[in-house]
Parts: structure tokens; sequence; C-alpha cells
């Protein structure tokens, strides 16, 4: 009898399964809808590329620049934005460059507070040591799940039927919406079953069985007098300098905060600020001066200058040289750099003084350093302990004399501008012509 009663329960909990598994298929269109809605923006329509990478062959010989022609234009292949530094890059076809760079490139960025050893003046010899609390931005180098979180820029449209002026994120014109993978954790209540439901509908919304709910949050890109009402100028520090900077983390709601932080696996108290607008992090060192600029040259959060190249080639070349590489490939995204170029012999790039592109000439002012962080896979987010830096150092160390030891890979650049208002385009497939070489000497931040 007992048997018979369990083998029954069992089948109609069998059916019921199947029942629920079926009736989720049928939903599955809904839910894919559901879940596109949710990831419009009222008003405003996706910006940068959609559809395949222009980098999607950049493994391909082609590109390997070792068939170089001088007939052949050096061209621009593919161009890449990081709204929130360290984060993931969004890639366009176009778009204006100011005086900071690509305009959305590196307006946010990270940072938590540290407690450190207050920095002695110079000479001051005593022993007492006096603790600061500092906040301090965060990139890949010590987070390197930060590489996980998506962003995606979306800006006003007038066309779409959603428009309006009075939308919430038109009048902040546009916002970066950023999402990261997090699953709860299942008990056995009704949580749990929310929990369970919500997972089983991602995975069949999306046809993908490693497929994860998603958490998401937007940042206003340049806010309006209201929702500016809202945050505080606070100092943050940003290698050598302690700039202020916005805070915005009120934007992020609390219980995303902390699970954005499990996420990171970040501790510390962290904060979210975005690039002041009236205040830039201004450039010395290898930049142009203001005689020879017409304005002080300045950036976001990027590390030192307002734009970074690379050519396809070189990376190419480098990943030849590295035997252990956890990847079939060295991903020249690893680079982090906002233009990528082919049509150009390996390396061509390290000894470029001034380039153009449409009507801009762009100042190559130094050599990139290289530290580990290219060591991060972009696609999983693991960072390798040795490669590709082990490699770099030991290829492209003492190439720079002011840089020495420190591997190089890839230029930093200013653009030259009109004024320190102006702007002008840049475009995937343009030409970008050489127009003077000569040496170069990395001028360091830290001297050691
Ligand atoms: C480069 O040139 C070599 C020798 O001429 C040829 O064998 C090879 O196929 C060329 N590669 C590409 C990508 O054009
Ligand atoms: C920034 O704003 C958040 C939320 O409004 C606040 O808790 C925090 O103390 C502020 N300051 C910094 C430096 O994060
Ligand atoms: C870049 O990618 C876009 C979208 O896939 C494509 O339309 C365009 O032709 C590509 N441009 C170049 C120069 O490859």
């Amino acid at each position: 009898m007992d048997a018979l009663l369990h083998s029954g329960a069992f089948a109609l909990t069998t059916i019921l399964l199947a029942a629920l598994i079926a009736s989720l298929f049928i939903f599955s269109s809904h839910f894919q809808r559901q879940l596109d809605a949710e990831s419009t923006v009222p008003g405003c329509r996706r910006f940068g590329l959609v559809g395949k990478s222009n980098m999607s062959d950049q493994y391909s010989p082609e590109h390997n620049g070792e068939n170089f022609t001088s007939s052949a234009a050096c061209k621009i292949k593919a161009l890449f934005i990081y709204p929130i530094k360290s984060c993931k890059p969004v890639e366009i076809e176009h778009d204006d460059v100011i005086l900071t760079g690509l305009r959305y490139d590196r307006q946010f960025c990270f940072a938590q507070l540290k407690t450190e050893e207050a920095e002695k003046d110079e000479g001051d010899l005593s022993v007492s040591t006096k603790w600061v609390h500092n906040w301090k931005f965060i990139t890949q180098r010590n987070v390197p799940r930060l590489s996980q979180v998506d962003v995606k820029v979306w800006v006003p449209d007038p066309s779409s039927p959603s428009y309006s002026p009075e939308a919430e994120w038109v009048k902040s014109k546009g916002c970066v919406v950023c999402s990261f993978a997090f699953t709860p954790e299942w008990s056995w209540n009704l949580d749990g079953l929310k929990t369970a439901f919500s997972l089983l509908k991602t995975k069949i919304a999306q046809r993908d069985i490693r497929a994860e709910p998603r958490l998401t949050f937007k940042l206003p890109i340049a806010p309006d007098e209201k929702r500016s009402q809202n945050y505080n100028r606070e100092v943050m520090k940003i290698w050598k300098c302690s700039p202020t900077a916005i805070n915005i983390t009120s934007e992020i709601p609390t219980d995303t905060l902390a699970k954005l932080k499990y996420f990171l696996g970040v501790s510390n108290p962290l904060a979210l600020f975005m690039a002041d607008p009236e205040n830039h992090r201004q450039v010395f060192r290898n930049a142009p001066t203001v005689e020879e600029a017409g304005y002080q040259p300045g950036v976001g959060f990027a590390d030192a200058y307002p734009l970074s190249i690379m050519g396809v080639a070189s990376v190419q070349k480098v990943s030849k040289t590295i035997k252990n590489l956890p990847t079939p490939h060295l991903d020249a995204l690893r680079f982090r750099a906002n233009i990528y170029l082919t049509n150009i012999p390996p390396f061509a790039e390290d000894d470029w003084k001034i380039i153009r592109s449409g009507n801009l000439d762009y100042h190559v002012s130094c050599r990139t350093t290289r530290c580990d962080l290219p060591n991060v896979d972009p696609a999983t987010g693991i960072k390798d302990r040795a490669e590709p830096y082990k490699t770099l150092k030991q290829t492209r160390g003492n190439i720079d004399k002011g840089a020495g030891a420190h591997p190089v890979l890839g230029m930093q650049m200013v653009p030259l501008l009109k004024d320190a208002k102006g702007s002008e385009e840049i475009r995937v497939g343009a030409e970008m012509k050489v127009v003077k070489t000569g040496e170069h000497y990395y001028i360091k931040l830290f001297q050691d």
C-alpha cells in the first residue's frame, strides 16, 4: 500500500514538474520580451556598435603586418571606450574626440576606502606613524572581477517613440547602464522559490543553461541640476593625484551596492565617482605644453593621457613570443586601448610623434608602460600569475630609455584640438597618417 502511495506521489510530482517546464517554454518568448523591455531606456537609443566586433578577425594573418607594403594606408580598425574605468568596454564606430579623449571614455571610477600610513614630508625621518583614510581608485589590477561588470551607453534619441524631453534619462543626456551577474542564495522558503523561478526564467529567456540573472543600475551622463543636488564633491586618490570628483554612489541602490561588493570581492567601503567636468585632471610629463597645444591637456579617469593607441600587428607579434599563454591567442583587448590600427608593421607606432586622421592631429606623447593588468583575461576575469607580463618584460623592456626595464606596448596621445572646447570626429575605417616620427623618452610618474 505504502509503495503504491509513494509511486503515485512520485508520478504526480513528475507530471507537475513536466507541466511547469512545458509552460516555462511556452512563456520563453514572453520572458525574452520582458527582459528586452527591462533593458531599454525610454527616450534613448543604445550608443555604439551593435553586431560583430571590428576586432573579430584580429588574429588573422592579414593583420600581422608582416606583408606590409607602404602603399597600403594605415587604418583605424576598431574604437573602444571604457565609460567606467576597468569595467567592460563599449565598442563604437565613430564619435567625437574632445580635450579628455573620446567623449564617454573613463568618466566613472570605483574607489574603496583604504587606511594607510600618512605620507611624510620630505626629510621627515620620525618613526611615529599617522594613519589616514583615503578613497583610492580600484582597477582590474587589484580587483580583476571589475572586468566582468558590463557597461552600455544610452543616449537621447528624439526619433524614439518613447522620446520626451522630460523623460528621466533624456534630462541627463543619457545614461550608462551597468550590470553584473548575481544569483541569490537558495533557501527552502518563498524567497528560495522566487530565486529558483528567476533563475529558470533567465536560462529559458536566453536559451543558455549558464545564463545567470543580472542586477542593473544606471548612471547619468550629465546629471541635471535637480539630480546633482544629491551628490557631493570629494577628494579621491588616483595614482599620485588627489583630484576632487563627484560622489555619485547614491545612484546605486543600497542592496545592489552590497551585492556588487560581494561580486567584486571588495570588503572595504565602496564608492563610485564621476569625473568632474569643471575640473579635469591636468596632464603634464610627456604631454604637449600649453604653448604647444594652445590649452592645458587633461583627462577624466584615464591613467595618464587622453587616448591610447596600438597596432594589432604589435599584439600578434608579442603573442607569438609567449610560450605559456593561458588562452590560444593574446586578445588585444587585454591592453584596453581606445584606437586599434591595422596595415602597419609590428611596433611601427613606437616612434611616431604626430599622426593625423580626418581633420585632427594627435600628439603621440609617449609609449605606454605596462603593468600586470593585461594578465586578466577579459573573457573570464581570471588573472594569470605570469603572462603576458613576464614575456613583455623580457621582450619589450629596455626599449625606451626613460621607462628602463618597464615593458612598453602601444602609445599615449593627446588630441590637438582647435581649442579646449573643440571636438573632432574619429571613425573606424578612416586612414591614420603618420605626420612625424622621432625619438621618445618616457617621463615616469614615480621615480625609482
Ligand atoms: C605574406 O607573404 C607571404 C610570402 O609572400 C605569403 O606566403 C603569405 O601568404 C602572405 N600572407 C598574407 C596574410 O598575405
Ligand atoms: C558618497 O555617498 C555615499 C552615499 O550617498 C555616502 O555613504 C558616502 O559617505 C559618500 N562619500 C564617499 C567618499 O563615498
Ligand atoms: C565595423 O563593424 C561594423 C559592424 O559590424 C561594420 O558595419 C563595419 O563595416 C566594420 N568596419 C570595418 C572598417 O571593418
